[in-house]
């Protein structure tokens, strides 16, 4: 085969075989396809586009260019989670605990953060001695005894799509929707669940902005999934604003033990309890959404839900002590309320500009080798649909740095707009499939 052959083909518009994508992304993981065949082909894909057949085997080449993860020693059917991402998205944090207390078992690959969006690991690093660095078997022996268990992606998962997703961000090519949904798909094969539970973000701090886009997004994930013989659900849920008030390690880290305690932020809870109640009925410990969400109300009551978070966090190294004493959690050094430049409802939050914020706090990842401060963000105070007088706290910033402070705030002020009337309540959860 040649890879001229292939990026000639789709090109024209023909569509490519299963043994041509197989061939093409195992020479592009061994190196014996260059860079820049490979940028040829997808653009042409980006223009192109795939069928649903082709989306399938490149996703199932990519899932099968390194290792797929066993879980058949892991009893019960698991169910994984993923959202693709935004800004104060802690879900994991209380969603996985809580889940694992209904009898879900929960053995999950997560990521790290890199520019305006945080990762679970960073997140949960905030424990301290917390470490999602373990071997394999320690991370199926934790499921199994525990219910629970989290470690980062191990090298070898989806190397294919690490290395093509690397090289679509430089080239334009990231914003086509099979490339995306293969992208994502593969990598959550290859973690080995039985049931996929997706959360897909649409508004200003989402991937996917515009609600059209989100819906086509979860189609296409969904497709791949049942056609790869997965049990598939998925929510598209708002992203317009941050999640909950915070913003930041640390800070998102209590508020996930405050929801775990009965006391989070209204629109977290009803995220978490949504997503969780499609997981409690993909793992068939509940029949349907209402029966599901008692039960996960049930276990935040009685302080199950939490006992998993402290059991969790000890059985991965750490000293469970922040569980029930969030305070010991890693704090910034200054605490700067700023005030609202005028009076009026809140219309808008910019949203991926918070997330800025936190990234210049020290709180996010410019680079992948950057060091990440655990204890810096931002607390909102003021959401969209609120009303603020003049010179009220619109938020606090949590920082070290009076000058990455200076600069957070600047950026922070130009994401708010505002409005003398109130500006109509956009609902968390759009849509399911
Ligand atoms: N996230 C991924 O993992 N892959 C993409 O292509 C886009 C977002």
């Amino acid at each position: 085969m040649r890879m001229y052959d292939l990026i000639r083909k789709k090109r024209d518009g023909e569509r490519l075989a299963k043994e041509e994508i197989d061939w093409m992304i195992r020479s592009y993981t061994n190196g014996e396809i260059p860079d820049y065949q490979m940028s040829a082909l997808m653009m042409a894909i980006y223009f192109r586009g795939m069928n649903e057949q082709e989306t399938l085997n490149l996703t199932l080449a990519m899932a099968d260019s390194g290792e797929r993860l066993d879980l058949s020693a892991i009893h019960g059917i698991k169910v994984d989670k993923h959202s693709t991402g935004g800004v104060g998205d802690k879900t994991s944090l209380a969603l996985v605990p809580l889940v694992a207390s209904c009898g879900i078992p929960v053995a999950k690959m997560s990521g790290r953060g890199l520019g305006h969006t945080g990762g679970t690991i960073d997140k949960l690093e905030s424990f301290s001695g917390f470490s999602t660095a373990i071997p394999v078997e320690t991370f199926i022996k934790n499921v199994n005894t525990i219910g629970i268990s989290i470690m980062g992606q191990t090298a070898d998962l989806a190397p294919a799509d690490k290395k093509l997703y690397a090289l679509r961000d430089v080239t334009a090519t990231v914003d086509n929707l099979s490339l995306i949904a293969s992208s994502i798909m593969s990598k959550k094969l290859a973690a080995g669940a039985d049931a996929i539970v997706l959360d897909v973000k649409t508004g200003s701090g989402a991937f996917m902005k515009s609600e059209e886009d989100a819906f086509a997004l979860a189609e296409e994930m969904v497709t791949i999934g049942k056609n790869a013989g997965r049990q598939m659900h998925a929510l598209i849920t708002d992203m317009d604003q941050p999640l909950g008030y915070a913003i930041g390690n640390a800070l998102e880290v209590k508020e996930a033990i405050a929801t775990l305690n009965g006391s989070g932020p209204e629109d977290f809870t009803e995220l978490v309890l949504a997503l969780g109640s499609r997981m409690l009925i993909a793992g068939k410990k509940a029949e349907d959404v209402a029966s599901a969400e008692k039960m996960l109300r049930q276990s935040i009551q009685n302080g199950d839900a939490l006992r998993k978070l402290e059991a969790f966090v000890k059985a991965q190294g750490g000293t469970g002590e922040e569980v029930s004493h969030p305070e010991k959690l890693p704090a910034a050094s200054m605490q700067i309320a700023v005030p609202s430049p005028q009076s009026g409802y809140i219309s808008h939050i910019q949203c991926d500009e918070i997330g800025v914020c936190s990234l210049l706090l020290g709180g996010g990842r410019e680079t992948k080798d950057s060091v990440i401060d655990l204890s810096v963000g931002l607390e909102l105070k003021k959401k969209v649909g609120d009303y603020v007088e003049k010179g009220e706290t619109l938020a606090v910033l949590h920082a070290n740095d009076q000058e990455k402070a200076g600069q957070a705030e600047e950026r922070f002020l130009r994401a708010y707009r505002f409005s003398e009337t109130q500006p109509p309540k956009r609902p968390m959860i759009f849509g399911e499939i």
